[in-house]
This record gives structure tokens, C-alpha cells and sequence, in this order.
């Protein structure tokens, strides 16, 4: 579809200091800069509220910039209509034309762009076998399930052969069996058919398993922007390490910082080692954040010297596949450990006391 072999790695899609206020006094989206590949899956991921959905349509075309740049392919698109921006939408709800059959809900794009009637018969045929809806062109929206509606949906905004898709929240009303299938198949039909895509989601578990990329919003801002894995081991502040994945916190102050390990007095009391990521100089305030299963019970497996912590287990969740305990530590009766469910792992009792320690790199010193 997309034979253009040059500059694979050159910006497609280009946020230049994107500022946008719908009421000429708030910013909902602040000085945004984002460069996206083609052929890029990039996620906009973050709480409601956060701009994602305003990026989305400024870049689609329904609503301007307030100020800075949005460009496509090296141009910038401010002043270029919806239509003649080649880009397919996919919505949470759909969208379908109700009076219309599927296979004309899907030649309504084709027709809008003045394509004749052979040609429009044999996209459509394409685009829905490329959903696995090819039985049901006969049909109207109302005559289909919740799933199949949004398979039409995404066929639609295929089915024009477009440089981009965006794609906003579109698996929300889907039960969590079908969501998951549909992950995979948008993913794996992006990747095939090599679309640029931006997708907004709230939902970090969808975000972390169908992204190359994921920018994560709050409050008008990228917080960070990276591939899932770097997202979840290396949150470069504490909003992020919160909103990605399960994640334990202590409050404290940074004592030393030698090199790429700090030494954090815990309000609580105690003292640990921490990796320096948020912080400057002894005397700063740090929320430190590990993540459940980084936590070490075995003292045998940390470093020589490495600082532990007296922790009594409240409770032990057998999950299965893995231990899920909580435990008090430092005052905090919310501390999580997940441990595989191996042959030799132990089975923490509750109202026991036992130590607990990491790996300096493991734990991260954060904005408090
Ligand atoms: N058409 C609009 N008019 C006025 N305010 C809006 C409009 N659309 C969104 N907003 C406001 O802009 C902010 C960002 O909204 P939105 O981009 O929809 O966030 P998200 O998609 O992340 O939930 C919110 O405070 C929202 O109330
Ligand atoms: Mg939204």
C-alpha cells in the first residue's frame, strides 16, 4: 500500500509547540511536541480529561490549533480540511450509518473521493475480508453485534487506503474477551498493512500490549514518551511509575547520592538504597517506587551490604500462577510483593516478621 522506501525513519506525523484552548483562557493542551514514524503504533495514553482526545481531533482536522504546528509528510496541515488529509477514523462508538448496508457504509468513503463503482466494489470486498466480515455485506448495523459493528468500523476507515488512522478509545464498549482479540487484530493489521497509527486509550494494559510507542498524558502534558518496556521499568517521574502498572511508594528525604545509587532516609524512619531519577542533592524530597515483583524476601539473592527493611506480612493471596502478599512496611500497610509461583518459592504467613531488600536499580528515587 505505502511503497515509499525513503526516509523510513523521518518524522510522518510532527506535534510542533501544539497549544490548544477551546476558551481562550486554559490551556487543555500544552506546548506539545511528538514525532511519530511511519508506520509507527503510537498510543496516547492517560487519565480522562488529560487532551487526548483534542490532539486526536486537531490532527484529524475538527478543531485547530490554538498555536504551533501540525505537520504530515513535511507539511504543515492547519489550514488543510479533514477530507484532504488522507487519514481514517475509528470511534468508541462506532459511528456506522444506520439506514446504510455494511457494504455501503464502507463505499461511502469511496464515493467521496470519487471513486468508480468497480473499483469501490472491489476495495470493499477487500477491506471486509480483511476483518473477517466478508458474509455480511448485506447487512445493517443494527443487525450486528457490538464486535462486529466495530470491525465494520475499522474496515471503513481502511478501506480509503489511508497514510494514517487515528483511533480513539475504539475497544471502550467491548466485553474484556473480545477486546483482547481485537488488540491483536488492529495491531497485527497496522503492522501488515504498514499504517501509521495513533491510538488513545486510559487503559495502560491495552497501551503496554499493542504500542511500539506510548505517550503518556497528564494535565495537557507528554509525560514521557517511550517504547512500553522502558515505560514500565524506567518511569522517569512519579506520576507516570503510578499510572503504569502496580507499583509500591515510600515517602523520604535523599541523604547521599554517590554515582547512580542514593541513600534515602524514609519519613518512617529507616534508610535505603535508591537509584538517583528525579533528584538532585541530599535534602530533597523523593517518593521512592519499586515495582511488587522486584521485591527481594530471599536476603541471599541482594547485593553485599545493600540496606533491608523489617516488614510483617498481613496477607497472602495465592493467585495461582503467582503469590500476591501485602505487607507493613516502613508504616505502610499497603506494600504489594508478587512472587512466582515456583517449586521452592515460600508461602509468607501472615503475622510473621520477615526482611526485604532490592537492588538499588530497581528502586527509583522520584519527584515527591
Ligand atoms: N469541545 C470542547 N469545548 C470545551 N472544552 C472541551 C472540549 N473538548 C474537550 N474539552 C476539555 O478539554 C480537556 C481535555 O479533554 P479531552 O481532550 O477530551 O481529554 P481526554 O480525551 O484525554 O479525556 C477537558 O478538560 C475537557 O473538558
Ligand atoms: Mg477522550
Amino acid at each position: 500500500m505505502f511503497d515509499d522506501k525513503t526516509g523510513a525513519d523521518a518524522a510522518f506525523v510532527e506535534f510542533d509547540r501544539v497549544q490548544k484552548s477551546y476558551d481562550g483562557e486554559t490551556l487543555v493542551v500544552k506546548d506539545l511536541n511528538l514525532s511519530i514514524r511511519k508506520g509507527e503504533f503510537l498510543t496516547m495514553l492517560g487519565p480522562s480529561g488529560s487532551g487526548k482526545t483534542t490532539c486526536l481531533m486537531m490532527l484529524a482536522g475538527f478543531e485547530t490549533a490554538t498555536s504551533g504546528e501540525i505537520r504530515l509528510a513535511g507539511r504543515p496541515i492547519n489550514n488543510i480540511p479533514p477530507h484532504k488529509r488522507g487519514i481514517g477514523m475509528v470511534f468508541q462508538n462506532y459511528a456506522l450509518f444506520p439506514h446504510m448496508t455494511v457494504a455501503e457504509n464502507l463505499a461511502f468513503p469511496l464515493e467521496v473521493r470519487g471513486i468508480g463503482k468497480s473499483e469501490r466494489e472491489e476495495k470493499v470486498k477487500r477491506a471486509l475480508d480483511m476483518v473477517q466480515m466478508g458474509d455480511f455485506a448485506g447487512r445493517r448495523p443494527a443487525q450486528l453485534s457490538g464486535g462486529q459493528q466495530q470491525r465494520i468500523a475499522l474496515a471503513r476507515a481502511l478501506v480509503f487506503e489511508p497514510e494514517l488512522v487515528l483511533m480513539d478509545e475504539p475497544l471502550g464498549a467491548l466485553d474484556k474477551q473480545l477486546r483482547e482479540h481485537m488488540q491483536f487484530e488492529i495491531t497485527r493489521l497496522a503492522h501488515e498493512l504498514g499504517i501509521t497509527t495513533v491510538y488513545v486509550t486510559h487503559d495502560q494494559t491495552e497501551a503496554l500490549t499493542m504500542s511500539d510507542n506510548i505517550a503518556v498524558f497528564n494535565d495537557g502534558r507528554i509525560q514521557q514518551l517511550a517504547p512500553p518496556a522502558v515505560l514500565y521499568e524506567e518511569p522517569m517521574n512519579s506520576f507516570v511509575a503510578q499510572f503504569i502498572g502496580e507499583n509500591n511508594t515510600l515517602l523520604g528525604t535523599v541523604k547521599e547520592i554517590k554515582g547512580d545509587t542514593c541513600l534515602v532516609q524514609l519519613d518512617h524512619g529507616e534508610l535505603i538504597d535508591a537509584r538517583p531519577v528525579n533528584v538532585s542533592k541530599p535534602g530533597d524530597r523523593t517518593r521512592v517506587s519499586i515495582r511488587p515483583e522486584r521485591v527481594e524476601t530471599n536476603k541471599a539473592r541482594l547485593q553485599p551490604g545493600a540496606h533491608t527493611l523489617k516488614a510483617q506480612v498481613l496477607e497472602f493471596i495465592y493467585m495461582g500462577d503467582i503469590f500476591r502478599t501485602r505487607l507493613r512496611v516502613a508504616g505502610n500497610d499497603n506494600f504489594i510483593v508478587k512472587t512466582r509461583n515456583a517449586p521452592d518459592q515460600v508461602r509468607l504467613q501472615p503475622g510473621t516478621e520477615i526482611e526485604i531488600g532490592w537492588l538499588p536499580q530497581d528502586c527509583r528515587a522520584l519527584d515527591a
